[in-house]
């Protein structure tokens, strides 16, 4: 049994065994956070994942009898939050469920059952004996049906997947797990999840700047408890939503026959001593090597991408396609690119490449480089022209 705060109970799941959701790779895991509130009328805000109904309720039952839940808040209807939502109203039948107008679209289009629902408005209160819920419409951050649920007389907030990090561990506290792990799994969770939705998160921060908060708990890792920690994932969220991001290149490629010829890759080597000889920082990201949600993170942490692939059949390698599609999706506002790559006999498939880039809102710096076959070392120092173009756009920001 884990009490977070004056009878908020944690009585979620953890998933040590999730390694990929929906495309986004999570090798720590994850957990869907679900909080009780045993009060005279005995909440559930949020659930977990169909497959960890069985764990929550064994949770919740070491606090209070399941048939005596009279309300679950569906803050978010996404399965990963609502999924158990029809297995527990299988034991408590007259709970009514508590989601906001586009919620309830959503849980009517996943389940088609006719619950009893109780739909809620941004600002709306909910007595629920000593203590109050207060509603906040969050929409798109990240569904159009998103809200958060704060828990008045103990200023905490549960704000769902705002604030998550898909992490699985046995402490349930950010400071227990280590803080700067934790907001690493955070900026991890915005890139790939919330990138998108800046403006909303804004206003959502706006908000939400008004209320007294002494915990927030979102429904994905870690609770932030201590006031400096929850400055710093509030100020870093700042940040991220007005897509601001640090002095420093991402080298995004891949490479044909990898240790072989490996044209491409010379010339992502080469992208990196010429920008550390102007002591640039800079990651390079071998998508063979490396998952796309963690280029992605890093993409949301530079100024700068460059982004690298040979010709295979007159277009870029799949792992450099399937990235530019993700890209395009998540839209890093206010960054700066440039591609590079080899061919064989057609360089026609770089226009792809640059129209891609250019899709995802990132503004060429300069026009791609691209050499035939095997590049020279005469080739490989015209990469410069490119690392100047960074000095200039890194210089005037
Ligand atoms: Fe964690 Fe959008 O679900």
């Amino acid at each position: 049994m884990h009490q977070l705060k004056n009878d908020i109970y944690w009585t979620g799941y953890i998933d040590w065994d999730l390694r990929i959701f929906h495309g986004y790779s999570t090798p720590e895991g994850s957990t869907y956070n679900a909080y009780l509130l045993p009060d005279e009328k005995p909440t559930l805000i949020d659930t977990v994942k169909y497959y960890g109904f069985d764990e929550m309720l064994t949770r919740i039952r070491e606090v209070i009898d399941p048939e005596r839940i009279e309300y679950i808040v569906s803050n978010h209807t996404e399965m990963d939050h609502s999924g158990s939502i029809d297995k527990l109203l299988e034991i408590c039948p007259n709970a009514e469920v508590v989601c906001s107008p586009k919620g309830a679209e959503g849980l009517s289009r996943h389940f088609k059952k006719n619950w009893k629902l109780k739909v809620v408005n941004n600002g709306d209160k909910l007595k629920i004996g000593k203590k109050t819920l207060q509603f906040f419409l969050m929409p798109m951050v990240h569904w159009p049906d998103s809200m958060a649920t704060y828990v008045v007389e103990d200023k905490v907030l549960l704000p769902n997947d705002a604030f998550g990090q898909h992490y699985a561990s046995f402490e349930r506290y950010a400071d227990e797990a280590g803080i700067d792990l934790v907001m690493e799994a955070a900026a991890k969770y915005y890139a790939n999840i919330v990138l998108p939705y800046g403006a909303q998160v804004q206003k959502v921060l706006a908000a939400l700047q008004g209320l007294d908060i002494e915990m927030i708990g979102p429904s994905h890792g870690l609770i932030w408890r201590r006031k400096e920690d929850i400055a710093r994932i509030v100020t870093a969220y700042k940040k991220w939503s007005a897509y601001e991001s640090d002095k420093r290149v991402t080298i995004v490629y891949d490479t044909m026959c990898f240790k072989a010829m490996h044209s491409t890759e010379s010339m992502a080597l080469k992208l990196i001593e010429l920008l550390e000889k102007e002591s640039i920082p800079c990651m390079r990201m071998n998508l063979s090597l490396t998952h796309i949600s963690d280029a992605m993170t890093q993409v949301m942490n530079s100024k700068v991408v460059l982004i690298g692939s040979p010709m295979l059949n007159n277009h870029v390698l799949p792992t450099i396609g399937g990235f530019l599609t993700y890209l395009k999706g998540l839209k890093p506002k206010n960054r700066y690119a440039a591609s590079f790559g080899s061919y064989g006999w057609a360089a026609i498939g770089f226009k792809e490449l640059e129209e891609s880039i250019k899709e995802a809102g990132m503004e060429l710096i300069t026009e791609g480089r691209y050499i035939k076959f095997i590049p020279d070392e005469n080739e490989l120092a015209g990469l410069s022209v490119i690392v100047e173009k960074i000095k200039e756009v890194l210089n005037r920001e």
